[in-house]
């Protein structure tokens, strides 16, 4: 056997091992952006994908999927608490953004975080055919890059972060923050979603390691002459297909039905996010119950629907959240509307890809709105299936698709008057502004799909940086 030629790592698999309490096992799409964007990736280019499964205390077979190889990576229950929900997602998740919510800092976590990613890099190193392109990604694995260099030197290794690169200032606060950087600097190419999180990054190397800067090229030189790059490449997503989604005709028919179901109000607002705290969720529940309450909105004739994925259930932060959201949700259906006639439909489930692309479809007004985002596929997903000219979109300055998505109608999150001004204004725009700003969003995201962005990345990693980097 002579290996994958090419091979992405990541903490999650595309699809996710569920047992049930009689035993019989099933498999569904994970959540997450980064699923979203890597799967046609992946279908497109064949090889092997190397993650976890989901199921603690499991072992799996590699198994053929799409026209590319599985490879399962096991946890046993006590690194799933430990890496995972701990120094992945209690950690590392809310430093990165912003420390939105306090990031806590446990030794024993950093440990078991150090054997996982060793784990993981084995695994990589074992699937890889000689001279292959192996493609790590997201924060639960920044030690692969430098771990897998050693087992093995012959490999083309590239990172992407999908979430913020912080700024040193919050960095800093990290006690481990010297390995974590050695450890992406194994890289050959490490890439961001935007500028910032590179030019975070290399200020942090040149601050905080021995490494070289070449400031002009973003180059990392090391004292063993290895040189990582450093750019950003925004991410994307399969553009083409999410839009013939929304336009067949189950899509299409689920529409009508949810509107109808709905009590077809004359305007449809929609948020649909994971339920996490880094997507402003409060903030934007609280400024549309003031809409409605104020009798700005009418219930009689606008909803809001919000969908929110569970995530990461068993970390407190993410248990408060949902508490939180269904006090607030209740209070405020409890005083607006009446019977038959909530202001707020608020959905804590999953939903197949159809059913989103139904609800994008009805959507004349969608909310995305997060505190500190990497990029946000949502915003990119309904941009691709809302049909016709005349949808609009608000969204967070501080996402990163707010960089390329510029005719969206901005705010800041924490604004809540601004952000109810944002919301009204969006409803109640002409359709001639609707439809220029609807036009422009939807030219830049068909032309930045993800077979963009993974040739971009994937073109440069080939040249090791032998390409001009572009202006940002
Ligand atoms: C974000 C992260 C991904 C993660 C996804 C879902 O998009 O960047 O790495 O997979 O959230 O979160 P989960 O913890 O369920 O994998």
């Amino acid at each position: 056997e002579n290996g994958a030629t090419f091979v992405v790592v990541a903490n999650r698999l595309p699809v996710d091992r569920i047992v049930d309490e009689n035993g019989a096992v099933d498999w569904k799409t994970a959540p997450g952006g980064l699923v979203t964007a890597l799967e046609p990736v992946m279908r497109q280019r064949g090889g092997a994908w190397v993650g976890w499964h989901g199921a603690p205390d499991e072992e799996v077979e590699s198994f053929e999927h799409d026209g590319y190889t599985i490879e399962p990576v096991p946890l046993t229950a006590e690194e799933v608490e430990e890496y995972y929900e701990g120094f992945s997602n209690a950690t590392l998740w809310p430093l990165y953004h912003d420390s939105v919510a306090y990031p806590e800092y446990h030794r024993e976590w950093f440990d078991a975080y150090k054997r996982v990613n060793r784990r993981f890099a084995e695994k990589a190193a074992q699937v890889a055919g000689e001279g292959a392109t192996v493609w790590v990604q997201d924060y639960q694995l920044q030690l692969v890059p430098s771990m897998l260099r050693e087992l093995r030197p012959d490999l083309n290794i590239g990172f992407f972060l999908h979430i913020p690169f912080p700024p040193m200032e919050l960095f800093d606060q990290l006690p481990w923050r010297r390995e974590i950087l050695e450890g992406l600097l194994g890289a050959d190419l490490v890439g961001f979603q935007v500028p910032g999180g590179a030019s975070n990054f290399l200020r942090l190397v040149r601050r905080r390691t021995d490494h070289r800067v070449d400031r002009d090229r973003a180059k990392l030189i090391g004292e063993n002459q290895h040189t990582c790059i450093a750019r950003a490449y925004p991410i994307s997503i399969d553009t083409q297909g999410f839009s013939d989604l929304a336009n067949s005709p189950e899509a299409i028919a689920e529409a009508e039905q949810l509107l109808s179901d709905l009590g077809n109000p004359s305007t449809v607002f929609v948020g649909i996010d994971r339920l996490d705290y880094t997507k402003g969720l409060r903030q934007r529940i609280r400024a549309m119950g003031e809409l409605f309450a104020e009798g700005t909105l009418d219930p009689h004739d606008a909803v809001f629907l919000q969908v929110a994925t569970p995530s990461r259930e068993r970390v407190e932060e993410y248990r408060r959240l949902r508490d939180d959201i269904d006090l607030l949700v209740g209070r405020i259906n409890s005083e607006v509307g009446g019977v038959g006639r909530p202001a707020i439909v608020y959905l804590h489930a999953s939903f197949p890809r159809a059913t989103m692309a139904a609800m994008y479809r009805i959507a004349d007004v969608m909310i995305v709105t997060p505190l500190r985002d990497g990029m946000n596929l949502v915003a990119k997903e309904y941009v691709a299936c809302h049909p016709g000219p005349d949808g609009a979109l608000v969204l967070s300055e501080f996402a990163g698709a707010a960089r390329e998505l510029r005719q969206a109608y901005m705010v800041n999150p924490y604004d809540l008057n601004g952000m109810k001004e944002a919301v009204m204004k969006a409803a109640t725009d002409t359709p001639q502004n609707k439809r220029r700003r609807m036009r422009a969003l939807k030219k830049q995201v068909s032309e930045n799909n993800i077979d963009k962005w993974a040739e971009r990345f994937l073109n440069d990693l080939d040249a090791k940086g032998e390409t001009a980097p572009e202006e940002g």
